[in-house]
């Protein structure tokens, strides 16, 4: 059974006021019992960690992932009005919450002034699993006003706020896994531990089809949340990247309905639809200076410059890398996952 971690926020308030309410032992304890859970899964080659574990159907870096979901799973407090951006890792997330940020918040900022213009979308939205895991977390849930706006990774299966029951709402974004596996690649290769030799692409590629990546196998992650989108529609939008590229304007009023804030006609007269695109736009957010130099803490131990957070922001960058043979067996594994289910890759009107 998965133990019921000790969160490192409570344990270091506590032992910073002098209380007894999470002591040095019991915090020992708790990581003595989840490393001895680590031991028992099972193992494979980590992108950024030595291995990444699989809990659950899912694989995670035992360091952070694993700690992060079993925190969620015991002391995340949900609320009926909390609005989630659920993830695949290097599906877009970073470009969904500043979208998000930027509308829900949109009547509080002026675009002149925006808090996006000086911090990275991912300080302006933080993901709960890496939040819980943080000592000194760089916001504070339970102090966030309603209706919070949260992202996550976590499948659908292990995030026990989808139990729709809480009220939720949720976002998902998919994108081709071929764009997918390039974006991660370049990605986990930048976070990869220097005594750690990169991973090929060929390495990579082997890795991602086996469903061995983060948060993975990716079509398990898109499945679950898509198939729970057709079944609770008012409460999951699913929404694709390649249709977002295409069409952003149409996709952004559809957010901005969704999470009930539609865009009214005195906003739309004054262009605040396009003032919120472009002020999210790739080429906008990559040239600020924070997304430049800036740096995202994860936890202590890992840090990511917001400069890798935005690399091309294109479709179809995997024609760059991947040979005809690479592209049309990942294509065939595609097509056999999603199979009878609905979903196609691309843009909404055109399928493999
Ligand atoms: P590429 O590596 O293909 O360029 P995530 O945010 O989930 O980590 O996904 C990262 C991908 O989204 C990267 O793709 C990144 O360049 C792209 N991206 C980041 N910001 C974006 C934006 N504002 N608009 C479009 N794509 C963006």
């Amino acid at each position: 059974m998965a133990p019921s971690l000790v969160s490192p926020q409570c344990y270091y308030i506590s032992k910073r006021n002098n209380e007894a309410s999470v002591s040095e032992e019991a915090w020992e304890k708790a990581y003595q019992i989840y490393n001895d859970f680590v031991q028992t899964l099972p193992k494979a080659k980590g992108w950024t960690t030595q291995n990444v574990i699989k809990y659950q159907g899912f694989w995670l870096t035992p360091t952070s992932a694993l700690k992060g979901v079993l925190l969620v799973q015991h002391h995340f407090k949900p609320r009926p009005t909390d609005i989630f951006l659920a993830t695949s890792p290097k599906c877009g997330t970073t470009w969904l919450k500043a979208l998000m940020f930027a509308t829900m918040n949109r009547s509080s900022y002026d675009f002149s002034s925006h808090p996006l213009l000086k911090n990275g979308p991912h300080d302006c939205v933080t993901f709960i699993e890496v939040n819980m895991c943080q000592d000194y977390p760089i916001m504070n849930l339970e102090l966030l006003l309603s209706p919070r706006l949260l992202a996550a990774h976590i499948p659908y299966d292990l995030l026990p706020v989808t139990k729709t029951t809480f009220g939720c709402k949720l976002v998902y974004i998919f994108r081709d896994p071929k764009d997918v596996l390039v974006s991660t690649w370049h990605f986990m290769n930048k976070l990869r531990p220097k005594k750690l030799q990169p991973l090929s692409l060929g390495e990579a590629y082997e890795l991602f089809c086996e469903g061995i990546s983060h948060y993975a196998p990716f079509w398990d992650h898109v499945l679950e949340y898509w198939k729970a989108s057709l079944e609770s529609p008012d409460k999951i939008l699913f929404l694709k990247y390649e249709d977002m590229k295409r069409e952003p304007s149409v996709h952004l009023r559809r957010l901005a309905e969704f999470v009930g804030q539609p865009f009214s006609f005195e906003e739309e007269e004054k262009g605040v639809v396009q003032k919120i695109l472009r002020l999210c736009s790739f080429e906008n957010l990559r040239n600020l200076k924070v997304n430049k130099t800036g740096v995202h803490r994860v936890t202590d131990e890992i840090v990511v410059n917001n400069c890798d957070f935005f690399r091309k922001g294109q479709t179809g960058d995997w024609e760059n890398y991947l040979t005809d043979e690479m592209k049309q067996r990942l294509d065939f594994i595609t097509e056999q996952k999603l199979k009878n289910s609905g979903l196609t890759l691309g843009s909404s009107n055109r399928n493999l």
